[in-house]
């Protein structure tokens, strides 16, 4: 990984032949500094979004020092490079022998689990050990996400009560634990949440010693602009006050895209153009993943070498390098006029289920990741500091 001022003086100097990523040490460290200041708890970083060294090394000395992990590959992976660091193994659906490592082998005591039989797993597997930290996820509407994870997981609350119940027994401490969903566009998906755990907790008498509320707070794209994360942080906070709960409960939360998001950018070449399309070197089967189906809009900057560029700009699509016809970016990402064959393209915002997607379908794959020092083309916190909207 070699260091570079800016991504126009990388591409400068190197002229890449593959895609590169860029890492920006500084925006993580902007974005975990605002989490370990402003959320009113612990803040877990999930290791899924992007499991680069460098990232997770960065985080952990700017404050977050707990890992949401998903896999015994995670887990093997923060134990190695961050000793000191707590991993939580969040993913509902585990392999028995993950959950037999992560206990034995990797010193792992949180679990988290929406059915009878993962908990009867769990406490098998451990030999029914008594210091278990269970963490139960319900389902819970993801109706403002652009990324919809609540059919996959969560136990209903009617299901709930019982496994509540049943795993209070077990645990050495219980938590609750839901996701509004990737990329949430409104905090009030938060506070209903947390008013679902509240019927929980009255309809169990079953007060829990850590509510978790996941992840899915947003950053910014072009097409997608939340308000600002404090205002995210405030319906927590107040939604919580207005439960009443014993002082000692705790919260947690688990962002991925909002503390790395905007630390990372693919920087492409064009290969070809046809009319309003570009085919560029990097693709769904690559870091653009979420460029795909989920059809995120991500901020595209034309790189200038020598050549300069027209002001106006136009909205093209992509298709990424290999054979395959899904591998096509609607976009629109606006980019100049006269862009041509050779030209290079930043894209922003792929810190986050970016490098991480990557896979080396038909021999494309690259591992071209450098640092830079400039600032993202997008960024949520630059607004958090202009703006007056925290509350004490
Ligand atoms: C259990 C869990 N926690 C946290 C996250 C991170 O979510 P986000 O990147 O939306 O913050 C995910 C993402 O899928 C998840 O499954």
């Amino acid at each position: 990984m070699a260091k570079f001022q800016s991504v126009d003086e990388l591409v400068k100097a190197t002229r890449p032949v593959n895609p590169v990523y860029c890492i920006r040490e500084e925006s993580i460290r902007t974005a975990s500094s605002w989490f370990v200041e402003n959320f009113p708890g612990t803040t877990l970083y999930a290791v899924k979004c992007n499991s680069n060294e460098k990232v997770l090394k960065t985080l952990f000395e700017s404050g977050i020092t707990n890992f949401d992990t998903a896999s015994l590959e995670e887990i093997k992976l923060i134990r190695k490079i961050l000793p000191e660091a707590k991993p939580f193994f969040m993913h509902t659906i585990k392999s028995k022998e993950s959950i037999h490592e992560a206990y034995f082998n990797y010193g792992v005591r949180d679990f988290s689990f929406d059915s009878k039989f993962e908990l009867e797993k769990i406490l098998e597997v451990t030999n029914q050990a008594n210091d278990l930290n269970l963490f139960l996820r319900i389902a819970i509407s993801n109706e403002h996400a652009e990324i919809d994870l609540s059919k996959k997981f969560g136990a209903s609350l009617g299901e709930a009560t019982s496994l509540l119940k049943s795993a209070k027994e077990k645990a050495s401490k219980i938590g609750i634990s839901f996701h509004v969903g990737s990329q949430c566009m409104h905090p009030i998906s938060y506070s209903k949440a947390i008013k679902d755990i509240n019927i929980l907790i009255k309809k169990t008498g079953i007060y829990p010693d850590f509510i978790n509320v996941g992840g899915g707070f947003p950053s910014t794209y072009p097409d997608l602009y939340p308000q600002p994360l404090s205002a995210y942080i405030n319906e927590i906070k107040k939604t919580i006050q207005s439960l009443n709960l014993p002082e000692t409960t705790q919260l947690i939360c688990e962002p991925g895209r909002a503390l790395v998001a905007e630390s990372g950018s693919t920087v492409v070449r064009v290969e070809l153009r046809k009319k309003q399309i570009l085919y560029i070197n990097d693709g769904t089967y690559g870091s653009l993943f979420d460029a795909g189906t989920p059809n995120f809009i991500f901020p595209t900057r034309m790189i200038q070498i020598e050549k300069s560029f027209s002001k106006r700009l136009t909205p093209f699509s992509f298709y990424g390098p290999t054979c395959d016809g899904i591998d096509f970016m609607k976009g629109p990402f606006l980019l100049p006029n006269n862009i041509k064959e050779g030209d290079y393209i930043e894209i922003g915002q792929l810190g986050a289920y970016g490098i991480n997607m990557r896979t080396k379908f038909n021999g494309f794959y690259s591992d071209e990741i450098h640092e830079v020092n400039d600032k993202p083309i997008m960024s949520v916190f630059e607004e958090e500091t202009n703006s007056n909207y925290l509350v004490a």
